[in-house]
This record gives structure tokens, C-alpha cells and sequence, in this order.
């Protein structure tokens, strides 16, 4: 069976926009129906939850009021765009999903793992993504490409929160990915990231032979 349900997920700076728009381009060139969506911020109700969690000028709210605002964004986003897209037939890229919880939340921020699948399992009612591309690179490397593109995109104030964080909790969040890859072989592919946007996109092409096809 082919994938229907894409994730990608990597830290700041990975590539993963770029990677996905380039990934939705090829597959709708195909004959593919193909929906590109996000978290957070994918549904109607994430669009208005986006800023309250990344604005850097924001107060900090604690870290778990932090984590069910991600889930609530998750859980509507699974239900009324996610899974009616799928019910369509439609192939669906999405840019972070139930690992940015486990990555950010669990290995970053030190919440319980078993905990935080739970959450994820009631948040989504057991969708998961069929596959997942982890674009790994150095957490430094990562940072300096996110801080170039918020400078020159003007975002340096609006969506820095988790730029703002130390390369310590960058590190960990990556540490988490490649736990989860370890542990999830089967569905988890790591793609190295440091190089450039089209040596990334081929990478990303061999693990989809069949998707990209048609
Ligand atoms: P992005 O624009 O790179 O996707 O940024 C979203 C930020 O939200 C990123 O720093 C990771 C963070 N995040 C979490 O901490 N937990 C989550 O569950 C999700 C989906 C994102």
C-alpha cells in the first residue's frame, strides 16, 4: 500500500518547508491530489492558536498549558481536515505532526513520553502518518539557517519563541527524532539535511517509489 499520510518533522532550520512544497509540486505534476497542511496551524482553530504559541513577545505560558494548545490544534486539525482529506483520497504532506510532541514537549522540555503518547493517541484518535521523514543536521547549523530566514522574512519578533530556546534544548529535541527513528525503523526514515534543497528532495524521492509513480 502506498503512504497516503506523509509527515516531516526535523528541527528549525531542517528545510522542511521547502522540501514539502517541493514534494507537493512533483506529486500533483503526477496526477496526485495532494493536500499540503501544517501544525501548528492547519485548521481554521490552529490559524488562531499559531501565534498565541510562537510569539516570541508573548508571555511564556507554562509548559504544560503549552502542550494542550498543541494538542487541541492537533485534535482539530486530525479530525475535520486530516482525515476527511484521506477519506477524499487525497495524498497528505504534513509538516510536523504527533513526534513534534514527543521531540519538543518530551525530549526538549522533559514531559513523561508515556504520557505525551497518550495525549497524542486521544488527540488524533489513533491517526498516525503512514510515514515520516526526519531532516536531520546540527542543531547550530539549523539555527543559523532559521535565524538568516526569520531575519530576511522579518519574523525575528513574531515567531522566535522556539528559536529563542538554548542549541542545549535544540540538542535534545534532536536527540529525541533519532530515538524515535531507532524505535520506529519501519515508518521513520532520518534524511540527512545539511546539504542542499535538491540533494534533500532526492533523498526524499527514494523513500516514495510508489507514491511517485501513477
Ligand atoms: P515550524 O513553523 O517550524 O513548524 O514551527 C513550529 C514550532 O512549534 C516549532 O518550533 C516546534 C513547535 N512545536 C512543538 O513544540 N510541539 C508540537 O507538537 C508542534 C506541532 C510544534
Amino acid at each position: 500500500m502506498p503512504a497516503k499520510f506523509i509527515t516531516l518533522e526535523g528541527i528549525e532550520g531542517s528545510g522542511k518547508s521547502t522540501l514539502l512544497q517541493k514534494m507537493a509540486d512533483w506529486l500533483a505534476g503526477r496526477g496526485h491530489s495532494v493536500l499540503l497542511t501544517c501544525e501548528p496551524g492547519g485548521s481554521a482553530l490552529g490559524r488562531e492558536l499559531r501565534p498565541l504559541l510562537l510569539d516570541a513577545d508573548r508571555e511564556k505560558v507554562c509548559m504544560e498549558a503549552e502542550l494542550f494548545l498543541y494538542l487541541a490544534d492537533r485534535a482539530e486539525h486530525a479530525r475535520r481536515v486530516i482525515i476527511p482529506a484521506l477519506e477524499r483520497g487525497e495524498l497528505v504532506l504534513c509538516d510536523r505532526f504527533t513526534d513534534s510532541t514527543l521531540a519538543y514537549q518530551g525530549y526538549g522540555r522533559g514531559l513523561d513520553l508515556d504520557l505525551l503518547r497518550r495525549l497524542n493517541h486521544a488527540a488524533t484518535g489513533g491517526l498516525a502518518p503512514d510515514q515520516t521523514l526526519v531532516l536531520d543536521l546540527p542543531p547550530e547549523m539549523g539555527l543559523s539557517r532559521a535565524r538568516r530566514r526569520n531575519l530576511e522574512q522579518g519574523l525575528e519578533r513574531k515567531e522566535g519563541r522556539f528559536e529563542a530556546e538554548s542549541l542545549a534544548f535544540h540538542s535534545r529535541v534532536r536527540t529525541g527524532y533519532l530515538s524515535i527513528a531507532e524505535e520506529e525503523s519501519g515508518r521513520v526514515k532520518v534524511l540527512d539535511a545539511s546539504g542542499g534543497p535538491e540533494e534533500l528532495f532526492s533523498q526524499a524521492c527514494k523513500h516514495f517509489p510508489r507514491e511517485m509513480e501513477l
